[in-house]
Order: structure tokens, then sequence, then C-alpha cells
């Protein structure tokens, strides 16, 4: 088969590629590398031995689309392009709300002219809200998000999910992404966070490398067993691999699927420092910090949805993460910059 991956280059997308390829598919990126460089595709292809077909240009653009679409003959999508950083879009709404959503509805609008009617949606947990209690079903109503980024996932579900019931033709998986971490085993591709990284595990990984002055564990006061809070971290080779099943269900398949991809299981912020410390052989230097606003104490999946749907089910440890996030911080100490 032959998918085109939007946002492709991006850290989730190029580890996508690497395992579709593995797989025997064939992939074509769309991505304007906004947040990316084409360097993670050329590491794509060394990893893999295989090409990759790639387009610079901008998802909401429809000639764009169109012109990719012209020119290849693809028979499904996977929708990762899109903003991704909590705090900057509670800066930036605007930005947020038309490139995000922009991208998802000119893509669709040119798919559907060129009969391609199966697309793989990034959504995210973030979707389930403050209302749920975990661990997350994906039969749950989804809640308020705390900031217009989650808003942007929780509207493309709901806009994918009129249009499959508009159309019937098309099929739609949406993935709700539990905590991507970690990088391919090679060390060649990973995540390259452009200035002081948000997320808990690029924040190690510079804190390790000594970018990083300190890390701040932000609340120990949550009602979880040692007071940090507790998610559901999930290799990012286990989630590409994830996207393998999930683009293989839906060409078989149609209407609208909602999957978890989690591991099911939740760890602390002290657990995952702990497992970072034991595994890699180093001390972080480290501090309790306050609470960081809009953190809810426990977020993890119900993960038997996709293991009854796809046959996936993680397979890579928090040891596995915290080991490959660190040969890849260790490998590119500055990313794909030289
Ligand atoms: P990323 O920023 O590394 O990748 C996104 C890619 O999309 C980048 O390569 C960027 O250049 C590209 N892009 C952005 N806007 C574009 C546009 N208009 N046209 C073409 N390309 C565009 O992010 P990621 O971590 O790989 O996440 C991929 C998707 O998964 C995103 O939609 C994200 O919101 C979602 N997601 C990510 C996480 C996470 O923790 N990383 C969790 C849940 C959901
Ligand atoms: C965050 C986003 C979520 C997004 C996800 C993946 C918020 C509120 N949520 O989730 O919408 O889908 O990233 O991109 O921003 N932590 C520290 N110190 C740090 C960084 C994080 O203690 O320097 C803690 C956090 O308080 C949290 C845990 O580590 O308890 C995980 O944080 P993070 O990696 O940012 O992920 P989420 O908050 O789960």
């Amino acid at each position: 088969m032959r998918f085109l991956l939007t946002g492709g280059a991006g850290f989730i997308g190029s580890h996508t590629c690497v395992a579709l390829l593995n797989a025997g598919h064939e992939v074509v990126v769309l991505d304007n590398y906004y947040n990316s460089s084409p360097e993670a595709l050329r590491r794509v292809e060394k990893i893999t031995g295989k090409k990759v077909t790639a387009y610079e240009g901008d998802c909401c653009d429809a000639d764009t689309v169109n012109r990719v679409l012209d020119n290849e003959k693809i028979d499904a999508a996977v929708h990762f392009a899109g903003y991704k950083a909590v705090g900057e879009s509670v800066r930036i709404p605007l930005n947020y709300y038309e490139n995000n959503i922009n991208s998802a509805i000119t893509l669709c609008r040119c798919m559907s002219a060129h009969g391609v009617k199966r697309l793989v949606f990034s959504s995210s947990a973030t979707v389930y809200g403050e209302q749920n209690q975990p661990p997350y079903t994906e039969d749950m109503p989804r809640g308020a998000c705390t900031n217009p980024y989650g808003w942007t996932k929780s509207m493309i579900e709901q806009i994918l999910t009129d249009l499959v019931v508009s159309d019937p033709q098309w099929t739609v998986v949406l993935l709700r992404y539990f905590n991507p971490v970690g990088a391919h085993e090679s060390g060649l591709i990973g995540e390259d966070p452009s200035g002081i990284p948000n997320n808990l595990m690029p924040f190690i990984c510079q804190t390790a490398a000594g970018v990083r002055e300190k890390l701040s564990m932000f609340g120990n006061d949550y009602p979880t067993p040692d007071g940090t809070c507790v998610r559901d971290y999930i290799h990012v080779m286990d989630l590409a691999e994830g996207h393998v099943k999930a683009l293989e269900y839906a060409m078989q398949h149609q209407g609208t699927e909602i999957i978890n991809l989690g591991t099911g299981e939740g760890y602390s912020v002290y657990q995952v420092v702990r497992a970072f410390e034991q595994v890699n052989h180093l001390t972080l230097r480290k501090q309790d910090a306050p609470r960081r606003a809009g953190d809810l104490p426990e977020s993890y999946a119900n993960a038997s949805k996709a293991e009854r749907l796809l046959g996936w089910h993680a397979t890579r440890s928090l040891e596995d993460m915290c080991r490959d996030a660190w040969h890849w911080q260790q490998l590119n100490p500055h990313g794909y910059r030289e």
C-alpha cells in the first residue's frame, strides 16, 4: 500500500515512516518543515534502506495537496500535520485553530475530490478532559479541554465524525495518543523540540546532557501513590507500529473508529526520573516545584480496544523508552541541526 503522511517529517511521523516501510508499505510525506527537518526523512531512508517520497508544502493549501494527490496514487492518509505546543496555543489560539482545523478540512476536501476516503487522524488523550476518570475508554464522551490545542483535536474529531455520517464511503480512525516518548533504537531519529521543552522526557534528556540546569518536577501533592502526576508513557516505535495496524484496518473497514494508543500502564514523574537514572547510570539535577496549571493528576488508557480491533499492544518498557531517548540525545545533542 502507498500512504500519504502529512507532517510525516515530525517526531511521530518520522517513526511511523520507518514502521510503514519496514512493514513493506510505501510512504509519501507532505510537510512544510515548520517544526521539523528534511534531515529526519534522510535518516528514515538510512534506517530502512528504502525511499521516502517527500513534498515540501503546506497542508492548508489546496493546490499543494491536490498536486500531491494528482502525482501519487494514494490508498489512505495519516494526518499528523498540526501545531502541538499547549502553552503556545493559549497565547496564539487563532494560529492553532487556523492551522490545525484548516489543514484537516483542506486535506479531506482534496482527498474526497480524488476518491481517497480513508484517513487516520492524530488525536490526543487530552480530549477526555477533566470529567472522565482513567483508565479512559473510547466510549466515554469527550470532555472540556483546558487549552486551545486540545480543543482543535476535539473539534477535528467531531468534523471527521460528521464527514463519515455525510458520506459513508469514508473511513476514519481517530487515534488518541497518550504520552509518546523515546526514539528509534538506532538513535538516528527522535524528538527534536525547538526552544525549552515543555514535555517531561525531552526536559529530562536535556538536563542529563547539561543543556538545562535542573529538572523541575511539577507538583508532589497530587492524590496519587507518590504525590506526582501519573501518565501513560508509550514508546514512539510502539505508537508507530500502531499506525501500521490502524492503516491496515482502515483499508478493510468503513465508518468511524476511535482507538486509544497507550500502554494501559501509568507511571509517576518520580518513577520516570528514577527509571531514567537507573537505566542510564546517571543522576539528574532535580527539584520539587509547584504544580503546573492545567495538569491532571492521572491519565492512562484502557488499551484493550486496540488489542481487540488491531491486534496491537505496546511491547516496549519504560526502561526502553528512557534508554532510547537518552541514546538519541547523546548522538544528536543539537537535534537535526549540525
Ligand atoms: P511534530 O511537530 O513533530 O510533527 C508535526 C509535523 O507537522 C511537523 O513536521 C510540522 O512541520 C508539520 N506541519 C505542521 N503544520 C503543517 C502544515 N500546515 N502543513 C504541512 N506540515 C505541517 O509533532 P508530533 O509530536 O510528531 O505530533 C504529530 C501529531 O500528533 C500532531 O498532530 C500532534 O498534535 C499529535 N499528538 C502528538 C502528541 C505528542 O505528545 N507528541 C500527543 C498527542 C497527539
Ligand atoms: C502535555 C499536554 C497534552 C499533550 C501532551 C503531549 C498539558 C497540560 N498537557 O501532556 O495536552 O497532548 O503534553 O504533547 O500541557 N513535568 C514535570 N517537569 C517538566 C515537564 C513535565 O514535572 O519539566 C510533569 C508534568 O507536570 C506532568 C508530566 O511531567 O505531570 C508529563 O508532562 P508532559 O510530558 O508535559 O505531558 P502531559 O502533561 O501529560
